[in-house]
């Protein structure tokens, strides 16, 4: 057991549709990756995620589809469990801001959060005008708001954010906004709110992201986009103050005795990261560690917090959460640079994976242009790891890259399965034809016996080097260079031939390949869990074996194996 200490969250999803390919891309898979990469190095780890009930999106969704708006955030948070389940993304809870079970807990912390932050004098309570549609009689909540965004004119610009530059969004701020409730144009209208003085905290913001950016310990060093959005924006344009209520009766009520707080909630991106809070209380109770229980997490220097996110949600954890954080500050600190809750670690994000059909151009994933690979869908009819393989050989780390079906295919086939699953296979089919189901001896080492061997153990440490930055893509290019020296080694000792001549060689030669199997096995769990069970199956090893630590611990010669099994099935073309 190792003694560091990591929560790790993933961005929570809106519960009001289903996960597609590109939302499992930007948060879920990478931060699986990384979960069950720390596991295997015996770190105490806890994997949060839930969804995200409250705010403007749901109510949308359920007045669409004429449901409670309940019963629509019930209905998404179980199929989002479903998907991610289905896909061997395994959180150690999966929340809901507004599911019954977690809602009376999230209510009670992001109230106090809020009453915290309002004591020490981080609000400004302001009368400002917005946008009131008169047709619904109701003021109308950011994403009811449509129109263009002041700073790149994009037409795609909601009241909260533009989906385009990521700008973080003042409803009064877009031009020419339209509701998107009633098609009409609103009017301006007074509405009393309370503002966090992102202005205040700023300094401190601004002296905590410069040090992510040249962090020079292992794994602290934050990606350019992060910086960028976070650290760029505050030197260019500084932070202005930020309403943190909504006039809206689905949410946290704000918890306030005061007669302008009736009928406000807090607002969404308020409550939201706080989730990851709750969450973890929830699961410190089920888990018997009394209440509270969060705090060894949240308020313990000794835990490392990573966040895993989208581009979409850069700002809000790079700066707004943190802000929020870092107001919960004691009196003493005057500098304002610690707060109650630590800082993240780590903010991971990714760009967005667009959709790419034959012969035309990349869009991105939409619902109603039908540009959306569903998780429900694709685990009709597929397993997994060919998915889980492509996203990571794909992952928007640097840039957005495309989900393409035939290259998802031609990848399976021409790189999991010709290189892993071959190597694997071959190898297995073998032993079992060969030597009788067991590991050959060992033999005579000759040089290229030994430089296999010793692939195996700087593979596996260049592979752990690029997970301990989160460089998943890189990581998983390492795991399948082993998979390829392999069958390099393989074709060049030959064992179908030296059968015939040397036994002896022969087994040297597929004992130094199922050595590699073993070192695969341990080094391909966090890519591809389901293919890395079925290994521990064929070499008849226990889950101890998924410890990195064991990666390179030989199999004694005469080790019984297991059956043999496919590792990769080859894909068609599904016919309709
Ligand atoms: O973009 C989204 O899907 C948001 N629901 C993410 C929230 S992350 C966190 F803050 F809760
Ligand atoms: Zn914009």
């Amino acid at each position: 057991m190792s003694d560091r200490r990591f929560l790790i969250t993933a961005g929570l999803p809106y519960s009001n549709n289903r996960l597609h390919v590109g939302h499992i891309a930007g948060a879920y898979l990478p931060a699986d990756i990384y979960v069950r990469y720390l596991r295997a190095c015996g770190d105490d780890v806890r994997f949060i995620c839930g969804s995200d009930d409250n705010g403007v999106a749901a109510l949308k969704s359920a007045r669409e589809m004429g449901i409670s708006v309940e019963e629509l955030t019930a209905k998404y948070n179980a199929s989002q469990q479903e998907s991610f389940a289905g896909l061997g993304i395994e959180f150690d809870i999966y929340g809901g801001t507004h599911q019954p079970e977690f809602v009376k807990t999230h209510e009670r912390l992001s109230q106090a959060f809020f009453k915290k932050i309002h004591d020490k004098g981080y609000f400004t309570k302001r009368t400002t005008r917005q946008l009131y549609d008169t047709e619904a009689e109701q003021f109308l909540p950011d994403r009811f708001v449509k129109g263009t965004c002041p700073t790149c004119k994009s037409t795609s610009a909601h009241g909260d954010q533009c989906e385009d530059c990521g700008r973080a969004m003042d409803q009064v701020d877009l031009i020419d906004p339209v509701s998107t409730m009633t098609g009409s144009t609103p009017e301006l209208r007074e509405t009393t709110h309370w503002f966090l003085r992102l202005d205040q905290l700023q300094e401190p913001l601004a002296n905590w992201l410069r040090s992510k950016k040249r962090s020079s310990e292992c794994g602290a060093s934050w990606r350019d986009i992060v910086i960028n959005q976070s650290l760029g924006r505050i030197e260019a344009e500084g932070l202005p103050e930020r309403a943190m209520t909504r006039d809206m009766s689905w949410g946290i009520p704000v918890p306030l005795d005061d007669p302008d707080a009736k009928g406000k909630v807090l607002y969404v991106w308020f409550d939201a990261p706080i989730g990851y809070v709750s969450f973890t209380e929830e699961l410190c109770q089920r888990n018997g560690e009394g209440e509270g229980g969060y705090k060894d997490w949240w308020m313990n220097p000794d835990c490392k917090i990573v966040n895993f996110i989208g581009e979409d949600n850069i700002v809000f954890h790079a700066i707004t959460f943190p802000a929020m954080m870092l107001a919960t500050h004691d009196s003493e600190n005057t500098q304002g640079d610690r707060g109650e809750f630590q800082l993240p670690h780590n903010v991971v994000a990714n760009a967005f994976v667009n959709f790419k059909m034959p012969g035309k151009d990349e869009e991105k994933m939409s619902k109603s242009r039908g540009t959306a690979v569903w998780i429900e869908d694709y685990l009709e009819s597929y397993d997994p790891d060919p998915l889980r393989y492509y996203l990571t050989a794909i992952a928007p780390e640097q840039q957005r890259s495309a989900f393409e079906f035939d290259d998802f295919l031609t990848r399976n086939n021409g790189e999991l399965l010709a290189a892993l699953g071959n190597l694997i296979n071959r190898t297995m089919t073998f032993a079992h034809k060969y030597f009788d189901g067991k590991i050959p001896q060992a033999g005579n080492r000759e040089q290229i016996d030994l430089d296999q061997l010793q692939a195996c153990k700087d593979i596996a440490q260049r592979t752990a080097n690029a997970l301990e930055e989160c460089r998943f893509k890189t990581a998983q290019d390492e795991m399948m260079s082993l998979a390829r020296a392999g069958n390099v080694y393989f074709d060049t000792t030959k064992p179908f031939k030296t059968r015939k001549t040397d036994m002896n060689e022969c087994g040297t030669a597929i004992n130094v390949c199922l050595q590699t199997a073993r070192t695969l096995t341990t080094i391909m769990a966090p890519f591809l869990p389901s293919s890395a069970t079925k290994c521990l199956r064929m070499l008849q090893l226990d889950e101890k074996a998924f410890m990195w630590n064991t990666a390179c611990e030989p199999l004694p010669d005469g080790h019984e194996l297991g059956e043999a099994e496919y590792l990769v099935k080859k894909l068609d073309v599904l016919q309709e």
